[in-house]
């Protein structure tokens, strides 16, 4: 058995933040934050709109462009490292809100490789035989952890959703068969003081900001993601050619177009979100995909290199035959 994306979809929050916006703020511009990280501006969530929102949303558009209703879903997984509340889960939100009645919903934590992880694991749900049609969502409010007064963290994050609909589907596959090929995540709790959240339920009781040592982030970004995609692309003897196109995590124009080259993949096969949507976590993926799907770019058969890089650290990739 494996697993096939039936359908995807997205929501952003209707108010957009340009780094002029910004420049009002804190003391930066919009030269400092295009020349180094390719962030134009970022959609930022109304006062009252949740995590669980935005999620709804991109559920509902991803399964519309599936064909199915909350009756076929039997698993709910959402990735977020900004939950509407500490329990319960976000997943069961948009569980009530979607008239899913069976099957069983939870949220995940891998902060920016949420959706790989989340993909990992709903992938894995289907291969073990215990889900059919899952949802699988990334969704983010990082407007609400950022420290407003910090420009170093402050610009960079977006708020939005994406979400995918996988369903199971007979046979193993080959390279050449759709559906998700293999995924791959790995951590290393050893770098927890170069990102962070200064808070939490069991630490301080409070929520807490963001807070980054962004060039060093920047370094083990570079380095963990060129050997997750090698490792990818060894899984199944495939060279880098073979890849229609790159979605990576959407964090840093920089990063992304480093990936790129070492892949020597042209700018015109890797999805770039980054410039209107900011960071956006765990939706920065299924964002992506979505935006590409919609306007024509990744088309049914395509190969699909998905990547990304996070708080833990966390690190993972995916490829998938769209
Ligand atoms: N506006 C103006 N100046 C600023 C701003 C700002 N918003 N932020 C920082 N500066 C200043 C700094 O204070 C510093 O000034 P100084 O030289 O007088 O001390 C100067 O700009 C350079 O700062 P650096 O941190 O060295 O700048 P760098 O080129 O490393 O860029 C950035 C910073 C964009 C954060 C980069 O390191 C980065 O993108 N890192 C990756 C982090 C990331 O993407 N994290 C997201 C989560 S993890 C992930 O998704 C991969």
């Amino acid at each position: 058995i494996r697993s096939v994306i039936l359908g995807c979809g997205s929501y952003l929050p209707a108010k957009v933040v340009t780094n002029a916006d910004l420049a009002q703020i804190v003391d930066t511009s919009d030269e400092w934050i295009t020349e180094r990280t390719g962030i134009k501006s970022r959609h930022i969530a109304a006062d009252g709109e949740l995590t669980s929102d935005l999620a709804y949303h991109a559920a509902v558009a991803a399964m519309e462009h599936a064909g199915i209703t909350a009756n076929d879903l039997d698993l709910i997984v959402l990735a977020t490292a900004t939950p509407d509340n500490t329990f319960p889960a976000t997943a069961v939100k948009v569980q009530a809100r979607l008239g899913m009645t069976r099957g069983a919903a939870f949220d995940l934590q891998a902060v920016c490789s949420g959706f790989v992880y989340a993909l990992s694991v709903a992938d894995n749900f289907i291969k073990a035989g215990q889900a059919k049609t899952v949802l699988v969502i990334g969704a983010e409010t990082f407007s609400r952890i950022l420290d407003w007064n910090d420009r170093t963290t402050c610009v960079l994050f977006g708020d939005g959703a994406g979400a995918v609909v996988l369903r199971a589907t007979e046979g193993a596959g080959t390279a050449d068969d759709q559906g998700i090929l293999s995924t791959h995540l790995h951590s290393d709790g050893n770098h927890h003081d170069l990102l962070y959240v200064d808070g939490g339920p069991s630490s301080t009781q409070t929520v807490g900001h963001v807070r980054m040592r962004g060039q060093e982030v920047f370094k083990h970004a570079v380095v963990n993601l060129a050997e997750v995609v090698k490792e990818a692309l060894a899984t199944h003897h495939l060279s880098a050619d073979a890849i229609d196109w790159l979605v990576p995590h959407q964090a840093n124009r920089r990063i992304i177009e480093g990936t790129g080259r070492k892949l020597k993949l042209p700018a015109e096969r890797v999805v770039v979100t980054v410039d209107h949507h900011g960071n956006t976590s765990a939706a920065s993926i299924p964002l992506a995909l979505a935006e590409a799907v919609n306007d024509g770019r990744i088309k049914r058969g395509d190969l699909l290199l998905l990547e990304a890089m996070g708080g833990g650290f966390t690190w993972g990739g995916a490829l998938v035959r769209f």
